[in-house]
């Protein structure tokens, strides 16, 4: 069953706090622009680097100029994502788009699969720092699927980073792209499986078939 729509508790700091996700639009740039904070998130990203084109390097970009593209991206539509917001701030951010357009994930050697054009990607997550550990990145994950399955996408992908041998957990920044049990816990599957660093993982979002029998 799909996810009630609206907003979903959380417990934060022993308080239940409802959380409200809510697809990226244009006017939401400052919430998204207070989110990333001076940082733009981590290491002056502005969640670009899955977008530069052949031949960038995200050296030159970060910073200043990324953050003027993904502003320029928003306000044009055309970076696509959900933000969550807990008593109006915002909290979570992931992005999601068609494959092809994460170019630099697309081109990936380590990341290829052979239907790039059916596929759709869910490459970043970025929770505030103050709310991680809460489930904030679980509730989004949720939403994004049922958001995507109710747009006709078919076919979702995720990049999870495996922790080396022997631990579970990861720095918080490195697991950026999620991790594996985090994925598979929402019912995707490993379709490409690497010793270590980013796996591959798929969710089929067919539409939900009718609870209700027939007479
Ligand atoms: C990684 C991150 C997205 C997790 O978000 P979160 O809201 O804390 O995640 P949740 O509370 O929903 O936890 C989901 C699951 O992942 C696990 N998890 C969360 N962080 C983890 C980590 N660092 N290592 C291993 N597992 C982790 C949780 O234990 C939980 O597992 P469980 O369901 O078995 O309890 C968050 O720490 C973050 O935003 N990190 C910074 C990422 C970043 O820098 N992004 C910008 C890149 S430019």
């Amino acid at each position: 069953m799909d996810e009630p729509r609206g907003p979903k508790p959380i417990t934060f700091r022993g308080m239940s706090l409802d959380i409200d996700v809510q697809e990226l639009t244009p006017d939401q740039w400052p919430a998204l622009e207070k989110l990333f904070g001076k940082n733009g998130a981590c290491s002056g990203c502005w969640c670009m680097f899955w977008r530069m084109e052949e031949g960038e390097r995200f050296h030159d970009v970060k910073g200043a100029s990324a953050k003027q593209r993904l502003k320029v991206l928003v306000e044009q539509g055309r970076a696509q994502g959900l933000l969550a917001y807990v008593e109006g701030e915002p909290v979570g951010w992931l992005t999601f788009g068609p494959r092809r357009s994460f170019p630099r994930l697309d081109r990936a050697p380590s990341l290829q699969c052979d239907d790039a054009d059916d596929v759709w990607s869910l490459p970043c997550f970025f929770i505030h720092k103050d709310f991680r550990g809460q489930g904030v990145a679980t509730v989004m994950l949720k939403s994004v699927m049922d958001t995507l399955r109710q747009r006709g996408v078919s076919t979702l992908e995720g990049y999870p980073m495996k922790p080396p041998a022997g631990t579970t957990r990861l720095s918080n920044a490195s697991a950026y792209t999620g991790t594996v049990p985090f994925f598979e816990k929402q019912g995707f599957k490993l379709v490409a499986e690497r010793p270590q660093g980013k796996q591959r993982v798929r969710k089929s979002l067919a539409p939900r078939r009718s609870m209700r029998k027939r007479s």
